[in-house]
């Protein structure tokens, strides 16, 4: 916890780093290899290791990873894909990106995830694929999805961008779409300072994205490394520079060891956060009964009539680094120019926007830390009230 103008600081989400992780990226900076090195196949291995996922691809940002797992399918230029406007941007501008048109279905008002449903009144003939966002770390409706899917013959990208660790009907998240991708920025459940992966089950994709987060190039530095090698390479596609470092998988590797630690103690805190809350006017979180989120956010849903942005500023001058997680994507003036959308069209995802606020939780907080923060907040609403 920080100390800015006297006040003490409670970050919404940050990192966990001990002594390991940091002698870990210090041998790495010793070694040969600071990028393209053994250190990325290890990484890929524990990813894979931990998801059940037959290949991973580690790359530089989650932003990186949804962009070439959205090249990877090579969709004609205006192909439609479907995603959910209650995430972080990334979540649709990689379709962007990859002159797709983003179009947004409605989530549940409930889980807060796409709502399969208002995804399949989405559909055209344009329509190529859905990539849904396991929103905080609590996987979707991923049969329904699915379903949809091979229905309407679509590719289905999972954002698990919040979701490494979390489960869906006992099975860890990261073989259940064609391409699942995940983010290790400093707030999510491991880090790499930036990075991100894709895992999928299908050796092709997977050597598409490993060209592609290299220039589009065949063979990697270390394949055209030594005696026996060449120095032949054919660039096979228009790949992008979206290699992570040696130094940055020697962390994630490192962190990984750690992950079921993190989560359970996240885990902890949210129960600490529902005793804490129980009497305040407001909803807590609702778990699906067949997932087990991964807690990536603690959000919770003002009481009507209490003003979200009152007691977000309340908060804040308090010292509890609470959030808003998210604006919806077509209320930014990118989406708005480009690809205008009815707010009116999304009343989940506008009356969910407009009460919701996110918690501070991350590993290393203390039960505490969560009375501290619900007697802040107690003290806030009423305040916002007056
Ligand atoms: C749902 C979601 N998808 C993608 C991303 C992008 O990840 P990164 O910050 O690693 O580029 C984020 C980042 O916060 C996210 O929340």
């Amino acid at each position: 916890m920080e100390e800015k103008k006297g006040v003490k600081q409670l970050p919404y989400g940050r990192q966990f780093i001990d002594d390991d992780d940091i002698n870990a990226v210090i041998a790495t900076l010793k070694s040969d290899w600071l990028t393209t090195g053994p250190k990325v196949d290890e990484f890929e291995k524990a990813i894979c290791d931990y998801t059940g996922a037959k290949y991973a691809v580690a790359v530089n940002s989650g932003t990186s990873a949804l962009d070439i797992a959205v090249a990877a399918f090579g969709l004609p230029a205006g192909s439609e894909i479907i995603t959910t406007p209650f995430s972080f941007a990334a979540s649709a501008n990689c379709i962007a990106y990859n002159g797709c048109r983003p179009v947004f279905a409605d989530i549940d008002p409930k889980t807060y995830n796409i709502d399969p449903e208002q995804v399949r009144k989405k559909i055209t003939k344009k329509t190529k694929a859905i990539i849904y966002v396991d929103y905080a770390g609590q996987p979707c409706d991923i049969k329904a999805l699915q379903e949809i899917a091979e229905e309407k013959n679509l590719f289905l990208i999972e954002d698990a961008a919040h979701a490494l660790g979390a489960k869906y009907n006992g099975k860890k998240i990261g073989t259940f779409a064609h391409m699942t991708e995940f983010s290790f920025h400093p707030v999510k459940h491991i880090t790499t300072g930036e990075g991100g992966a894709i895992t999928t089950d299908d050796g092709a994709l997977a050597d598409k994205l490993r060209m592609l987060r290299n220039h589009g190039l065949d063979k990697s530095a270390r394949e055209r490394f030594g005696p026996d090698a060449g120095y032949a390479y054919d660039m096979r596609m228009l790949g992008r520079n979206y290699r992570i470092t040696d130094m940055q998988c020697a962390l994630g590797i490192s962190q990984m060891k750690k992950l079921d630690r993190f989560i359970k103690g996240r885990r902890e805190l949210v129960a600490a956060y529902g005793r804490e809350l129980a009497t305040l006017p407001l909803a807590m979180p609702y778990v699906a009964p067949n997932v087990e989120s991964a807690w990536h956010l603690y959000t919770v849903q003002l009481g009507r009539g209490i003003s979200r942005d009152k007691v977000f500023a309340a908060m804040r001058k308090r010292g509890v680094g609470v959030n808003v997680h998210y604006i919806p994507t077509y209320k930014f003036t990118y989406y708005k120019k480009n690809f205008p959308a009815n707010d009116s069209d999304y009343p989940a995802t506008e009356d969910v926007f407009s009460h919701i606020l996110t918690l501070p939780l991350f590993y290393g907080m203390k039960e505490a830390d969560v009375q501290w923060v619900a007697k802040e907040l107690s003290e806030s609403i009423r305040e916002a009230g007056q």
